[in-house]
C-alpha cells in the first residue's frame, strides 16, 4: 500500500482551520445594505403598542417612527417598508380609505421623505388593512375576491402612494395583472421613477399569523383564508411563472415570501431570471426565533444571522426582516 493512499487526497479542513482562511473563502456576506425594515404605523402621537405575538415589535405613531427611521440611516439600512394599522371605523367593503391622499400612509410617507430624503420608503399595495373583512381585495356576495375590480383600486392606491413620495410600491395582493395596471397608472401620472417591488411568489402561508395580529386584520378575516389568490405551498414551477409575468408586466424587483421555508424558490428565481430578488422573513419566522430565544433555547443573535445569511446564499439580494435594526447594530459592533 502506498503511503499516499493512507491519507485523504483532499483535506477540506485545512482552509477551515484558522479565521483568516475561513474569511478568505467565505462566499456570501450579510451587510446592512441587504436589509429592509418593515414597520407598523398607527395614527396619533406618542403612541407605541406592543404586538403580543411579535415581542420587540411595536405599532408606533409617526413621531416615534421618526426615531427608528433615523436609526436606520445611522446603521446603514437602505429602506423602510410601511404597514399601516387602520382604525376599524375607517374600514369598509370598498376599502375607500386606501385611496385617501390624506390618509395615514400618504402622510407618513411624505413626512419621512421630507425629514430623511435619502432613506428609501416602500409602501404595501393591498387592501387588507382597509377592508372590513380583511381580504386583500374587493369581494362579491359569496366572499370571493374579485380580480379586475381589485386591480383597478390597487392601481389608484399605488398612484396615491407615489404622489405622496413613495420610492417603491410593493403589491402584496397576488391579483392577476396588477403589475401592468400599476405600471400604467404610474406612467400615466408621470411617476416614472417609482419602482415596483412585486410580491411575485407569495404563498398562502400560516406563517403570516402574527402580522395579521399586528395590523388587526386577523379578527376580520375570521375563519377566512387567502387560498384563492396566494400560492399553494406545494408549488414551485408556478412561482417561476408568477415571477416571469411580473417582470414582463414591469416589475423592477421581485419577492419571495415567506423566507426560510422557501429558499428553494429563491434560488430557482435568481437562477432563472437574474432580477433583483428579495425575500421576506415573515412575522411567523420572527416569532419562532424570538420565542425560542426568550426561552433560552436558541442563541438569538447567532441564529438570526445564520438565517439571514442563508437567504443570501440562496441568491437573495435583499431581505425584509423585523430584525433589521438589531442586525444592523450587531453587524456594526462586529466591525
Ligand atoms: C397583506 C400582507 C401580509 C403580509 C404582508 N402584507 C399578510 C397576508 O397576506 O395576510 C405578511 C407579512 C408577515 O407575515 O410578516 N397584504
Amino acid at each position: 500500500m502506498s503511503v499516499l493512499s493512507q491519507f485523504p487526497q483532499n483535506r477540506m479542513r485545512r482552509m477551515r482551520r484558522e479565521g483568516f482562511s475561513r474569511r478568505l473563502m467565505r462566499e456570501n456576506h450579510l451587510r446592512s445594505d441587504d436589509l429592509i425594515y418593515p414597520v407598523f404605523v398607527l395614527d396619533g402621537v406618542k403612541r407605541e403598542e406592543a404586538v403580543p405575538s411579535m415581542p420587540g415589535v411595536l405599532r408606533q405613531s409617526l413621531d416615534v417612527l421618526m426615531h427608528q427611521a433615523e436609526k436606520c440611516l445611522q446603521f446603514g439600512i437602505p429602506a423602510l417598508a410601511i404597514f399601516p394599522v387602520i382604525d376599524s371605523g375607517l374600514k369598509n367593503l370598498t376599502a375607500s380609505e386606501a385611496l385617501n391622499p390624506a390618509g395615514l400612509v400618504p402622510r407618513v410617507v411624505s413626512e419621512l421623505k421630507k425629514r430623511f430624503p435619502e432613506l428609501g420608503v416602500i409602501t404595501d399595495i393591498a387592501l387588507d388593512p382597509y377592508t372590513s373583512h380583511g381580504q386583500d381585495g374587493l369581494v362579491d356576495d359569496d366572499g370571493y375576491v374579485l380580480n379586475d375590480e381589485t386591480v383597478t383600486v390597487l392601481a389608484q392606491q399605488a398612484a396615491v402612494h407615489a404622489g405622496a413620495g413613495a420610492d417603491v410600491v410593493a403589491p402584496s395582493d397576488m391579483m392577476d395583472g396588477r403589475i401592468a395596471a400599476i405600471r400604467a397608472a404610474l406612467e400615466d401620472q408621470k411617476h416614472i421613477h417609482t419602482r415596483i417591488l412585486a410580491y411575485s411568489a407569495k404563498y398562502a402561508s400560516s406563517f403570516y399569523g402574527p402580522f395579521r395580529d399586528a395590523v388587526g386584520s386577523a379578527a376580520n378575516l375570521g375563519v377566512g383564508n387567502k387560498y384563492t389568490y396566494q400560492m399553494d405551498p406545494a408549488n414551485s414551477d408556478e412561482a417561476l411563472r408568477e415571477v416571469g409575468l411580473d417582470l414582463e408586466e414591469g416589475a423592477d424587483m421581485v419577492m419571495i415570501k415567506p423566507g426560510l421555508p422557501y429558499l428553494d424558490i429563491v434560488r430557482r428565481v435568481k437562477d432563472q431570471f437574474g432580477a433583483p430578488t428579495f425575500v421576506y422573513q415573515v412575522s411567523g419566522e420572527y416569532a419562532m426565533l424570538k420565542a425560542a430565544a426568550q426561552n433560552g433555547w436558541l442563541d438569538e443573535k447567532a441564529c438570526v444571522l445564520e438565517s439571514l445569511l442563508a437567504f443570501k446564499r440562496a441568491g437573495a439580494d435583499g431581505i425584509l426582516t423585523y430584525y433589521a435594526l438589531a442586525v444592523a447594530e450587531w453587524l456594526k459592533q462586529e466591525n
